[in-house]
């Protein structure tokens, strides 16, 4: 086998969901592991020791195979380095293109073809709004050490084709630190932040889109393959999980809606603290980012909540460590933290705290309150929609939870049943994967109504919050 066709599954032993964790734990490259010892492996990524062991045996014997390779094919390696030098001197491009020229650079320079860069120059219009099934965890970040990484198909922005230096940093600066956002970014977007022409834009938004692997039709084969990566956080409240099939789903946004006091931002705090957990417990050992548009963010609730866990030496510190609070002071402010929130994601990354859950508490409060006529009221759903296309992207990139609270309004029009319903209507509905209506009940109940899901039977269950955060009734 080539070094170019190698992926983590490849590796005996790691299946889809150990390759995931491998990779948001650093370990993206056979190369890296080959490096790692075991206990790092257990500790970053949860193999266990003699697992660890093997698949660093194995790593380590493929990256041998690999050198002793190339060092056999150096020689028409910098032949096909110069003929490429050739090609783009041809072509008039930036010269910094040419700086691809290490080893593993010009492996996967090599997989971009002539044929997809005419590609790239044929189809410049046709700009729709795609959607989902991003590439996960494909940040492109940049191999630590190239001689011993095997190249994967993972790109740093400066891998684009025509993208220099001086554009990378204006387009990091601009927020599209990853060509997954810069592939499902508006041509005239990009074109601004990056002073580039629009047709470099549509350029490079094509490489991106390609390399990114979007945009395009896919088979169900692949779609349950994106599927195999959902995972799942627990509330804690058995019959909240069974309804929702485990728990809150990643690649997806949840939207819960639901009177003043019903319980959302109390479920939304739960959470914070859960997808901290180890996934044994229901968690996704992961971070939160919390987006505040109401002030009602309160670090004593996460303290009481942490010492409900009723686990021995759990400190709330460790936890409030984990949840990066920001105060919305108005709905283009709210919809900007979306957008930076990217770049706290690839930090938390790095840092082996990979970002799990985007809370949004409330989503419609700012949107609500400055959009108030009805003369205003298609603007506000405009924005609303692009936030929440944004909070889906951001959440299906980096396999996180999307979860975000609605206020209800008064319904006049409704006599009987309940005379509320969600603010921002279908604009939100639509986009939101599942639904979750809250209300009280009896005896300080709660009720959790599951109003909508693509692939959940509706219903509800029954909750209280207390002290110690949220309990079964
Ligand atoms: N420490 C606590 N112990 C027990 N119950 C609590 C505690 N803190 C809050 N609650 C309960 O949670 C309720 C508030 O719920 P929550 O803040 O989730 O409402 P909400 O749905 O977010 O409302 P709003 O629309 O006003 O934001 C309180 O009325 C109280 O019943
Ligand atoms: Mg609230």
């Amino acid at each position: 086998m080539s070094a170019k066709e190698f992926n983590l599954e490849d590796i005996p032993g790691v299946g889809p969901a150990t390759a995931e964790r491998l990779i948001e734990a650093g370990y993206e490259t056979v190369g890296k592991i080959a490096q790692a010892t075991p206990q790092e492996l257990y500790d970053s990524a949860e193999i266990g020791e003699m697992s660890a062991r093997k698949i660093i045996t194995w790593c380590s014997t493929k990256v041998q195979e690999i050198k002793q390779g190339a060092q056999e094919t150096d020689a028409s390696k910098e032949d096909s380095s110069a003929k490429m030098k050739d090609q783009e001197e041809k072509e008039g491009k930036e010269a910094d293109t040419l700086q691809m020229n290490g080893v593993a650079r010009t492996e996967e320079f090599e997989t971009v073809d002539e044929e997809r860069v005419e590609l790239i120059e044929t189809n410049d219009e046709a700009y729709v709004d795609i959607g989902s099934h991003l590439v996960v965890g494909g940040s492109g970040i940049p191999s630590e050490d190239e001689e011993t990484a095997v190249p994967q198909k993972r790109y740093d922005i400066e891998d684009i084709p025509g993208v220099g230096p001086a554009t990378a940093d204006k387009l990091r600066e601009a927020g599209y630190l990853t060509i997954e956002s810069i592939a499902t970014a508006p041509p005239a977007v990009l074109s601004e932040a990056a002073e580039l022409g629009e047709t470099s834009a549509k350029k490079i938004i094509k490489w991106c889109r390609e390399q990114a692997d979007i945009g395009t039709f896919k088979t169900g084969t692949d779609v349950f393959a994106q599927r195999l990566l959902v995972k799942k956080l627990s509330t804690r409240v058995p019959e909240i999980d069974t309804l929702l099939g485990g728990g809150f789903e990643t690649q997806a946004i949840s939207e819960m809606y639901g009177e003043f006091g019903s319980g959302k931002s109390q479920i939304v705090h739960q959470l914070a603290v859960n997808v901290q957990l180890p996934v044994e417990m229901g968690g996704l050992g992961g971070s939160a980012i919390y987006i505040d548009t109401e002030n009602t963010f309160r670090p004593e609730r996460i303290e009481q909540m942490v010492h409900g866990l009723e686990i021995e030496g759990a400190d709330p510190q460790d936890f409030l460590k984990n949840i990066h609070v920001a105060r919305a002071q108005s709905s283009d402010h709210q919809m900007l933290l979306v957008e930076n929130s990217r770049e706290l994601a690839e930090e938390l990354k790095k840092a082996g705290k990979p970002f799990k859950l985007l809370i949004v508490d409330s989503l419609t409060g700012l949107f609500r309150s400055e959009y108030a006529g009805r003369g205003t009221l298609a603007e506000r759903q405009q924005k609303l929609n692009r936030h929440m296309h944004d909070i889906f992207k951001l959440c299906d990139e980096y396999n996180a939870i999307g979860l975000v609270t609605n206020q209800v309004q008064s319904n006049p029009a409704v006599f009987f049943g309940d005379p509320t319903k969600p603010v921002g209507g279908n604009i939100v509905g639509h986009t939101a994967t599942f639904r979750v209506y809250l209300r009280k009940s009896k005896a300080g109940k709660r009720v959790f109504r599951l109003v909508d899901s693509p692939n959940l039977p509706e219903g509800e269950a029954l909750f209280l919050v207390e002290e110690g955060g949220l309990r079964p009734c």
